[in-house]
C-alpha cells in the first residue's frame, strides 16, 4: 500500500499577522481531562493558564499553583478576567457554567458531552447567539490534521458523494455507579461519553440524519451501557454507529461515497493516518499526525476564532452540536434514559 506522510502542521496562532497576543484561559474543573489539556497547552506558546475553578479552594490551589495559575472556585472564575474559558467538568456540570461565563462576556470552550440534554444545549447555545460571546463544543476530533484532511479529500471529490458513516467507539470499563462514567448525576452511560464521538462524525461527513433508530442496553442504575444507532437520511444516505462501555472496540471510522471511501483509523476520534481507497486503485495511506496528544489543535482553533472575531466555530458549529444533542436524545429516549442537568454553586468567597 503506498503511503506518504504530512507534516503536524505548525500551531501558530493567525496567518500574516505580526501582533501575537497571548490568550488568558481560564479551566474549570480539575480532574483528568483539565490535566490532559493542560498538558497540551504547553504545545502553543500563544496560550498561557492564568485561573483554575475547583469546588474546593484547597484542590484548586493544587491545581494552579505549580502552574503558576490562580486558585479560584467556580463562582470567581466565570467572573475572572480572562480571554476563554475551558469547562472541563462532567456534562451535568457544564451548562451553569458556561451559562455564566456568557453572561460575564468570556468565550467558552465546553467539553463533550456539552449538556446532559438537548434543552440545556438550547438554553447555552441560546444565551451565545444573543451576548454574542463565542461559544464551542471541545469536540476536538475535528481540529486533527488527518481529519482535517478527509474533509479536504472528500470535498475535492476524491471518494465522489458521501453515501454512508460506519463507526465505532467502545471501551472496557469495569461498572462503578458512583463514578462519572456510571453515575446518573454526573451524566453516566455510554452515548453521552463516547457515543457522542461516533454521532458527531457522522453529522460532520453527512449532515443532520433525518431519522434516528436505536437499541441498546443498560446497566442496573438505569444509564446506558451500549447503543447501537442507525441514522437515517430521506435520500438514502445513511450512518451506522455503535457505542460501548463494556467492550473495546476497533475504534475505526470509514466514510463511504460512490467512488471510495475513506478509514479514519483507529482512534478515529484522534486519528494520525488515513487509508484512501479510490475505485479501481490500490489502497493509499495517509499519516497525518497530530501535536502532543491532539488537543492542542483544538485550542489555537478557538484562539484563532477569537482573533478573528468569530462567535462560533466553522468546524464546530453550534447548529451541529444542537444536532448531534438531538440524536442522543433520540438515541437514550429510545433506550429508556433521561439524562438531567445538574447545578454547579456559583457562590463566590
Ligand atoms: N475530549 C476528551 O478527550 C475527553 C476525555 C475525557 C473526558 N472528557 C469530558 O470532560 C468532562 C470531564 O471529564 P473527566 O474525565 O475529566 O472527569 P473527572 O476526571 O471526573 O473530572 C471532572 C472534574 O469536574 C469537577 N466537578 C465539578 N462539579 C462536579 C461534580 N458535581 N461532581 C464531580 N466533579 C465535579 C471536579 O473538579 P473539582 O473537584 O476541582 O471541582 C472534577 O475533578 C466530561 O464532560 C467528559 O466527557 C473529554
Amino acid at each position: 500500500m503506498p503511503s506518504y506522510a504530512l507534516q503536524p502542521r505548525a500551531l501558530t496562532v493567525g496567518s500574516g499577522s505580526s501582533a501575537v497576543t497571548t490568550t488568558r484561559w481560564g479551566i474549570a474543573g480539575t480532574g483528568g481531562i483539565a490535566t490532559a489539556f493542560l498538558d497540551d497547552l504547553v504545545h502553543v506558546p500563544t496560550a498561557e493558564v492564568v485561573a483554575i475553578g475547583s469546588r474546593t479552594r484547597e484542590r484548586a490551589r493544587e491545581f494552579a499553583e505549580p502552574r503558576g495559575a490562580a486558585a479560584l472556585t467556580y463562582g470567581e472564575l466565570v467572573a475572572a478576567d480572562l480571554d476563554a474559558l475551558y469547562v472541563a467538568t462532567p456534562h451535568p456540570q457544564h451548562r451553569d457554567l458556561v451559562l455564566a461565563a456568557i453572561g460575564n462576556g468570556i468565550p467558552v470552550l465546553v467539553e463533550k458531552a456539552f449538556t446532559a440534554t438537548l434543552p440545556g444545549a438550547h438554553d447555552v447555545v441560546e444565551a451565545a447567539r444573543q451576548a454574542g460571546v463565542f461559544c464551542m463544543e471541545a469536540m476536538w476530533t475535528r481540529m486533527q490534521p488527518a481529519v482535517l484532511l478527509a474533509r479536504e479529500l472528500v470535498a475535492g471529490g476524491e471518494i465522489g458523494d458521501v453515501t454512508s458513516v460506519h463507526a465505532d467507539f467502545g471501551a472496557y470499563r469495569v461498572y462503578d455507579p458512583t463514578h462519572r462514567l456510571f453515575a446518573p448525576e454526573l451524566g453516566g452511560g455510554a452515548v453521552l461519553d463516547l457515543g457522542v464521538y461516533v454521532i458527531s462524525i457522522a453529522q460532520h461527513f453527512l449532515g443532520t440524519p433525518d431519522g434516528v433508530t436505536a437499541t441498546g442496553t443498560l446497566y442496573p442504575n438505569g444509564t446506558d451501557a451500549s447503543a447501537s444507532l442507525l441514522l437515517t437520511y430521506d435520500d438514502g444516505r445513511g450512518a451506522t454507529l455503535i457505542t460501548t462501555l463494556q467492550a473495546a472496540t476497533g475504534g475505526r471510522a470509514t466514510v463511504t461515497g460512490t467512488r471510495g471511501s475513506i478509514e479514519l483509523s483507529p482512534p478515529f476520534h484522534h486519528p494520525t493516518r488515513l487509508v484512501v481507497r479510490r475505485l479501481g486503485e490500490e489502497a493509499q495511506q495517509i499519516d497525518a499526525p497530530a501535536v502532543g496528544r491532539g488537543y492542542a489543535h483544538q485550542i489555537v482553533h478557538v484562539q484563532e476564532c477569537l482573533a478573528a472575531g468569530l462567535t462560533e466555530s466553522p468546524l464546530m458549529p453550534l447548529q451541529d452540536t444542537l444536532d448531534v444533542q438531538w440524536v442522543m436524545q433520540q438515541t437514550l429516549e429510545q433506550i429508556g434514559v433521561s439524562p438531567q442537568e445538574g447545578t454547579v454553586d456559583l457562590t463566590t468567597g
